[in-house]
């Protein structure tokens, strides 16, 4: 197990950073390009282990995926809605909690029985969550505790359409429902008490199905066909977020971004940063040729007050809750993240993890059932810290290292692999030293 030794940083940092494509996006092209019809090419995707994993499930069912050595650029010979083969073993989707909960939803549909499988974290993570519903429409699934825990067995087939409230916003379960939706014998829909990211929205449109959304509610028809689709996946936001915070928190520091996903859903961390006073400066945005739109802009050094982040915020910035703890220890006043019990349910609980170590370090950070109130500014001290196998736990806590009096060791940080395997390219970018 591979562990991280800083210190403070402090010469000045400067330079134009371009992140790999957004983790959602490249689980989604994945996904879309294997059940379209015709060729499907991508750039700029992901190729950290999570997006492997979507990738290995999907040529197991016998989709021809072709990739450049990096395994950025991406051609897949789509299948069609109907074209997956029965996979010959067990599918591993490791720490993915993406790939599981959405291909769930694929498996669905499919007229074979298949099982999925993950590693320690993704087998104590809820399925119930996406299983019920998929129940209600027809697949026969069973897993630990009733299909709450991986390993889960799908036995799908033809659906029937359901209309169901989530009680808790979530892209994971919605993209498995109107995934499901496709393989259903009339209209599905699904409602989420605040929109969650809307990916799988914007590329069902892309790759030409009729979809309707009315408010909070999006509806689709069965026996709709996918069409093969090309673009580059536009940086990862919330692996930007690491840099975003370093070049707020570290002094003299500039620092441009290049390609970065900006979709509504997905930019909370933007505005929060806006009311803290670290506001960005943009260089605009467009979205020629993709689903999404992308942005470039700048950030640089500043002094930070507290916030309020709302649960109705809370989807928008979902995996940005433990680096905004780092920036809040920093921040003047009093920072209250309300609501946040569903970073109990992540890699690890992101709750827990996070007031641990910061705790460690000096912070003023505590929880009140789900709520989280740092006060700050306060320094920091480097202490030895655990990721918890957690990728943006480790991130997070690096960060917080650069910040810190005295050397930082953060444990466990492979996992950083499964969503941002440049993370340390970057840092030797910008001339910021550690050793692993
Ligand atoms: C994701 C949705 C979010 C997020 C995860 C990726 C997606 O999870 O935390 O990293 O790609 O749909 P939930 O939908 O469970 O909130």
């Amino acid at each position: 197990m591979t562990q991280v030794r800083l210190k403070k940083h402090s010469a000045p940092l400067s330079g134009t950073l371009s992140f790999p494509g957004d983790k959602s996006l490249s689980h989604r092209a994945i996904i879309f390009g294997s059940l379209s019809e015709g060729i499907s090419s991508f750039k700029n995707v992901l190729s950290g282990e999570d997006c492997v994993c979507t990738r290995e499930a999907f040529e197991a069912m016998g989709v021809d995926i072709k990739s450049s050595s990096d395994g950025t650029e991406v051609v897949i010979i789509g299948k069609g809605l109907h074209g997956l083969k029965e996979p010959k073993k067990e599918l591993y989707l490791g720490n993915s909690g993406t790939s599981m909960r959405i291909l769930s939803g694929v498996l669905a549909g499919q007229p074979f029985k298949t099982t999925l499988t993950g590693d320690p974290s993704l087998s104590s993570r809820p399925m119930k969550r996406v299983t019920s519903y998929l129940r209600q429409m027809g697949a026969v699934i069973e897993g630990r505790d009733d299909g709450n825990f991986a390993p889960l067995t799908i036995k799908g087939g033809k659906l029937k359409p359901i209309d169901v409230s989530l009680a808790v916003s979530s892209a994971q379960v919605k993209s498995a429902i109107l995934l499901a939706g496709l393989y259903a014998n009339g209209t599905t829909s699904v409602t989420e008490p605040v929109l969650s990211r809307d990916h799988t929205e914007l590329f069902l449109r892309y790759f030409g199905a009729n979809i309707k959304q009315e408010g909070l509610k999006v509806s689709i028809a069965g026996g709709q066909t996918l069409n093969a689709k090309s673009f580059e996946i536009p940086g990862d936001i919330s692996s930007a977020a690491f840099f975003m915070a370093i070049a707020i928190l570290l002094k003299d520091s500039a620092i441009k971004f290049q390609n970065i996903l900006f979709n509504e859903t997905r930019i909370g961390i933007v505005k929060v940063l806006e009311r803290m006073g670290a506001p960005l400066m943009s260089a605009g945005h467009d979205k020629l040729g993709r689903p999404e739109m992308m942005a470039d802009f700048s950030l640089m050094t500043q002094k930070l007050r507290g916030t309020e982040v709302m649960r109705e915020e809370l989807p928008s910035l979902i995996d940005e809750i433990p680096i905004l703890c780092v920036l809040a220890t920093q921040a003047q006043g009093k920072t209250v993240i309300h609501d946040a019990d569903e970073l109990r349910v992540k890699e690890t609980d992101r709750i827990d993890s996070m007031i641990t170590a910061l705790s460690l370090m000096g912070a003023k950070i505590k929880s009140e059932k789900n709520t989280i109130l740092i006060e700050g500014p306060t320094p920091l001290k480097g202490a030895v810290v655990d990721s918890r196998k957690d990728h943006r736990t480790a991130m997070s806590l690096i960060v917080a290292g650069l910040i810190a009096e005295g050397e930082q060791t953060v444990k466990d940080v492979d996992c950083i692999n499964t969503s941002f395997p440049t993370f340390f390219k970057l840092l030797d970018q910008l001339k910021i030293s550690y050793q692993l």
